[in-house]
């Protein structure tokens, strides 16, 4: 009997090991980070942002601005790879060489060009205030003593910062771009003002309402990198390029609405 629980000791451990050993090599393999074959680009963005960026039913980051990277990345003879992080998180990740660039639908602002360094613009897009149908809050200034969410970090919040110069209103800011409209279906605040393009989708899918803010001029999105980053050079090259040959169009027909 002993002899036989040891036996059996004997085959479990083997077979442990075996299975350890099977799992490590084949997570060797896959990852491809060691294997010299193919330079990995790390991409960061925020995938919360749909058409841009967002999860399908799969869990796997989709988008206009992932087809754009993978684009990118294969011109210039890299392998992507995608973090997904918080946007507030993005220009930090840069600042500290965490990843190589970023594509979030970014507006290339002056302020952020103070920490990071960005491409040409490879989309332009607007802000609107997105409410439930049946709101009162019709034009710019129904938004007086209304509560308005934004997401944290982005130029939305400066916008509705500024806005407060002029309107008096309570401002929630969330750090995820999905719970925002998830907010305003639950009534937790009366108006989401975000990204003209993100705001559309939602609307229809969503049967939602929604006006455009006549007092934007937002600037266009763009790829960030680290401040000195050799990258942009070569990346501006592959945008031309898509410019030129159809491609970008070719992604804004897939992934925006028709007045882009
Ligand atoms: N364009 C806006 C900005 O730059 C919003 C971008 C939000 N992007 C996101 N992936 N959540 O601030």
């Amino acid at each position: 009997m002993k002899k036989q629980i040891f036996l059996l000791v004997a085959f479990i451990s083997t077979l442990s090991l075996l299975l350890a050993g099977c799992g490590t090599a084949s997570e060797d393999n896959s990852s491809g980070s060691d294997g010299q074959d193919k330079k990995v680009l790390e991409m960061a963005t925020s995938a919360d942002f749909a058409p841009f960026e967002s999860r399908d039913a799969s869990g796997e980051i989709v988008g206009f601005d992932v087809d754009l990277a993978k684009y990118v990345a294969e011109e210039l003879g890299y392998e992507l790879e995608i973090k997904d992080m918080k946007f507030d998180g993005l220009v930090g990740a840069l600042q500290s060489g965490r990843v190589d660039m970023v594509l979030a639908g970014m507006s290339a602002t002056e302020n952020r060009s103070e920490n990071v360094d960005f491409s040409t613009a490879y989309n332009h897009s607007g802000e609107m205030f997105v409410t439930l149908k049946d709101s009162n809050v019709k034009k710019l200034e129904d938004i007086e003593g209304k509560k308005i969410g934004v997401q944290l970090g982005t130029i939305q919040q400066e916008g509705a910062e500024t806005l407060q110069e002029d309107y008096d209103f309570e401002l929630k800011t969330v750090d995820d771009g999905t719970t925002l409209i998830q907010e305003l279906i639950s009534n937790r605040i009366d108006v989401a003002y975000m990204d003209k393009s993100v705001a559309t989708g939602y609307i229809e899918e969503q049967g939602l309402a929604g006006f455009d803010d006549p007092t934007t001029s937002s600037p266009g999105m763009a790829i960030a990198f680290p401040k000195g980053s050799d990258l942009v050079e070569d990346v501006n090259e592959v945008l031309a390029k898509a410019e030129e040959n159809g491609k970008l169009q070719e992604l804004k027909d897939k992934w925006l609405n028709e007045e882009q």
